[in-house]
């Protein structure tokens, strides 16, 4: 709570004004404690791995036997015989020379671009990417002679960029993605990205660099998500966290050697920061094993997509053509405006369900509503209630005030 005005320095008091005009034009975001109880339908935890007694066993015996932290980071004592297990499994399954750990998926696209900024890079950036991708690239910070954005998933845009790429030969190009884009829930057409970077980009020899946060665990062979199935040649580098379908913590980026060498010698997020704990690294191994054998927990998931996604279409939230192209455990239900989104979210929370609502800049505004995001463990009855408690979108829009009506 702030204290009051006559006792506020200048500082509190600019921050106060724009505190208030966030609330203003609702924006203003806080963390919650989710009820206890109630049913969960934010959580990024897709194959519902968080409580897996196989995990949480190895958690357990890794504390015993490693201790609670690293004690440094991984080029000090941050890097112990489980992180070096973790790297070559990791390695092994997606098919890649080596891997990096990092304490974070944030921290992981840093690295990424912290081995392209010694090639004078050109990133080919989808403009829907996350919000870690484009700190990395440096957008913030204004950046842009580096860099070009193309609509979202429009490859024809991307190749209109990179036909326009400058001609000068030392400079790299970069196509950045990721595999499922985490607020939208669509998938990168890849096979079409790898065919229009093998024409067009001839010339220019583009490495792409995919963050597959939402796809890993859930997609492709044995989970290996979207890249899976390609070389360091079609996909010079993947990113990934630990934070989602593994039901932990930290992340990875994983390529061919020199790009991972590189990374030890310029990635400032891995080289000064500590590494997460040995236990850790040992659990995220027994996560990898059962994550290649979930094909059941897989296609549970699925199943409840397709369920919610026909009931979704039938109370009018969504068109037909929009619903076949979302096949993701990301599930976005669009109100329409922030104030919309937070009164969706509300009407959801009454009913004891956790969804939160998604906002600019998150999203744009006309994209704003609820994130909703299945899991393989919730029952149907789950996705019952969460349909019942959404209602008809035309119920939904006649309750909004009319200056808050979905576009
Ligand atoms: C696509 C994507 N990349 C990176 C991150 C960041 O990962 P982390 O939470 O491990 O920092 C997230 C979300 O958290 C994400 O959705």
């Amino acid at each position: 709570m702030m204290p009051h005005d006559d006792l506020m320095n200048r500082w509190q008091k600019r921050l106060q004004q724009q505190a208030i005009q966030r609330q203003q034009q609702g924006l203003w975001r806080q963390p919650k404690v989710l009820p206890g109880t109630g049913l969960n339908f934010c959580s990024n935890d897709y194959l519902g791995l968080s409580h897996h007694s196989q995990l949480v066993e190895a958690y357990q015996a890794g504390l015993r036997e490693y201790g609670c932290g690293s004690g440094g980071s991984p080029l000090i004592s941050g890097y112990q015989a489980p992180h070096q297990q973790l790297s070559e499994k990791l390695a092994d399954w997606l098919g890649r020379e080596a891997v990096l750990l990092t304490g974070s998926g944030y921290a992981a696209n840093y690295a990424v671009t912290s081995v392209f900024n010694q090639l004078d890079p050109m990133y080919y950036f989808d403009k829907r990417n996350h919000a870690s991708m484009y700190d990395a690239v440096g957008y913030e910070w204004g950046a842009d002679q580096r860099l070009r954005r193309f609509r979202h998933n429009d490859l024809a845009h991307l190749a209109q960029l990179i036909e326009a790429h400058p001609h000068r030969s030392d400079r790299q190009p970069v196509i950045a993605s990721e595999g499922v884009f985490s607020m939208d829930g669509d998938e990168l057409p890849l096979a079409e990205l790898l065919q229009l970077n093998a024409s067009h980009g001839a010339r220019l020899d583009p490495a792409i660099w995919i963050d597959d946060a939402h796809g890993i665990g859930v997609n492709g062979e044995q989970g290996a998500g979207i890249c899976g199935q390609t070389t360091a040649q079609q996909v010079a580098v993947v990113s990934a966290t630990f934070g989602k379908t593994f039901a932990m913590g930290g992340a990875f980026i994983a390529g061919d050697r020199s790009f991972i060498e590189a990374a030890w010698q310029h990635a400032r997020h891995y080289i000064y920061s500590t590494a997460f704990s040995a236990a850790q690294a040992h659990a995220l191994c027994t996560a990898i094993d059962v994550i290649k054998s979930a094909d059941v927990l897989r296609q549970q998931l699925r199943t409840n997509i397709e369920y919610f996604k026909q009931g979704l279409l039938s109370l009018g939230w969504r068109h037909q053509a929009d619903n076949q192209g979302l096949n993701h455990a990301i599930q976005p239900v669009v109100a329409g405006s922030a104030h919309a989104a937070i009164a969706l979210g509300e009407q959801l929370a009454r009913r004891g369900i956790a969804c939160l609502a998604i906002r600019p800049p998150t999203v744009p505004s006309a994209q704003a509503g609820v994130r909703v995001t299945l899991r393989a463990n919730h029952q149907r009855s789950d996705i019952h209630q969460l349909l019942d408690a959404l209602g008809p979108y035309q119920t939904f829009i006649r309750s909004l005030p009319v200056s808050d009506g979905a576009s």
